[in-house]
């Protein structure tokens, strides 16, 4: 409801715009009625200012460095809940009871197997197939398999197409990986629990059986919850754009893939690793430092910055702590991480960044503890897709039986040609 107004002044005319509140976070001007009042659109690229929906899953405060899903810090939900405690979470809206975590972890653990002939999917690929190729594929092509789960008017459907892609998403990155490295694919082992199997389908093979690491799945968990959610984020974004058209679940997660593929987004683990990597050693550093700083080099930080978060992103706190235990465990003295903990010192130092308010995301260590579990960069952002999957299946639920939804159609300010007559060509 609206509590204020805002005034408007345009030309001769005043507008008086409703003010509503959220239950945390900024008022936002509601401008549903603006182009019908006054004839004039807003105008936001990047959308810098602009709230796309309501939502009650997520909540972040960019200048604190808090972030909740339904209320809950992430640190705490990262220290003690398991993946399928916080998928239940963001889809539920509440943490599960025993007995209705134990049902939801059981009907997860129905849908970890793909259809068999998807498997053959794969075989069209190159074997140095991107895996976030594979994965824009592949989970495309799971709505030519369950038809019976694309009717986004039945809800008994979309929570079941909702099951199957939290479900298979480990299945298939895993299989990626597989077919990259020439082994064969593992089936599920539901057992275990829903890291350990992405595990052992990822580094077990048939010769002989796979322990899973206690110390790595938990790091993995983490890795796991730290990415599940992001409120809206570009490829949140694009799979509420994708589902505002009625297109099914698994079209809409595959579009979320696509975006979250860019460097300046998911694609940012990938390309932080490979930038650690290409700094080598930490005397380097501030040679990068000053390309960063740079207005005609192109060159950014990369894991470094972010849209909301101008003071460290809670989540790389967190991945900081569980880069040096996974090394630690793994008795690994990457100097690569030396390197990470380095420059990110020297750059807090920096009034550039200072300035700019540039600090660590989750992007920025993430690689340090995925490349020392033994993953090459090219999965870096499939797992990322892994762990989203869940907060896009939330999020794509919450628009979908939202009363208001409609279409999101944005509009624009033309600067083109104005009307003109066609010229023949032998006038031209
Ligand atoms: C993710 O939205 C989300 O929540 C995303 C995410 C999620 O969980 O879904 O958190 C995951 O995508 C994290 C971000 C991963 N990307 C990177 O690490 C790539 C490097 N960072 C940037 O490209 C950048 O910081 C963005 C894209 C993350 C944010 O860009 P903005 O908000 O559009 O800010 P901007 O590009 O306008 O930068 C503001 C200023 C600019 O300088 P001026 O033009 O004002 O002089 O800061 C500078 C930029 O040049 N700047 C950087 C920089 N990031 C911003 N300079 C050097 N290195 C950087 N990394």
């Amino acid at each position: 409801m609206a509590d204020t107004n805002a005034r408007l002044t345009l030309g001769e005319k005043s507008f008086d715009l409703p003010v509503l509140s959220g239950s945390v976070g900024p008022d936002v001007i509601d401008i549903r009625k603006l182009y019908a009042q006054t004839g004039a659109f807003t105008y936001d690229p990047g959308y810098t200012s602009t709230g796309s929906c309501e939502s009650e899953i997520t909540y972040i405060d960019g200048d604190q460095g808090i972030l909740l899903h339904r209320g809950y810090p992430i640190d705490q939900l990262a220290e003690h809940s398991t993946f399928m405690e916080v998928a239940y979470l963001l889809l539920n809206g509440d943490l599960p009871s025993q007995d209705e975590l134990n049902n939801f972890t059981y009907t997860i653990s129905r849908h970890t197997m793909l259809h068999e002939q998807l498997s053959t999917f794969y075989r069209g690929f190159r074997r140095d197939a991107h895996p976030m190729a594979i994965m824009c594929g592949v989970v495309g092509a799971l709505s030519a398999f369950y038809h019976d789960s694309t009717d986004i008017t039945d809800p008994k459907q979309r929570m079941i197409a909702s099951h199957r892609l939290i479900a298979k998403m480990p299945t298939i990155a895993a299989m990626a990986y597989k077919y990259s490295v020439g082994q064969p694919f593992l089936y599920p082992q539901n057992n275990l629990s829903y890291t350990g199997n992405f595990l052992r389908m990822t580094f077990g093979v048939p010769a002989e059986p796979y322990e899973v690491n206690p110390v790595i799945e938990n790091a993995m968990r983490r890795i796991f919850i730290l990415h599940a959610d992001h409120e809206q984020n570009a490829s949140t974004s694009t799979v509420r754009l994708a589902g505002s058209s009625g297109a099914n679940p698994f079209a809409c997660i595959a579009a979320g893939i696509a975006c979250l593929w860019g460097p300046a987004h998911g694609g940012a683990n990938e390309a932080a690793l490979n930038m650690l990597r290409e700094i080598g050693r930490p005397e380097r550093i501030p040679e990068y430092i000053a390309r960063a700083k740079d207005k005609e080099d192109p060159f950014r930080l990369m894991g470094f910055g972010h849209r909301v978060y101008k003071n460290f992103d809670p989540r790389a706190k967190v991945m900081q702590r569980t880069a040096e235990e996974v090394l630690n465990e793994l008795g690994i003295s990457d100097p690569i991480f030396d390197v990470a903990r380095e420059l990110e010192q020297i750059a807090l130092k920096d009034d550039y960044f200072i300035e700019k308010k540039l600090y660590p995301n989750v992007d920025f260590y993430s690689g340090v503890i995925l490349s020392a579990i033994g993953f090459p960069t090219s999965m870096f952002t499939a797992l990322f897709a892994l762990a989203r999957t869940v907060g896009w299946v939330a999020q794509w639920n919450e628009m979908i039986s939202d009363p208001d939804q409609k279409i999101g159609r944005p509009r624009q300010l033309y600067t083109g040609p104005t009307q003109r007559d066609y010229v023949p060509v032998e006038r031209r």
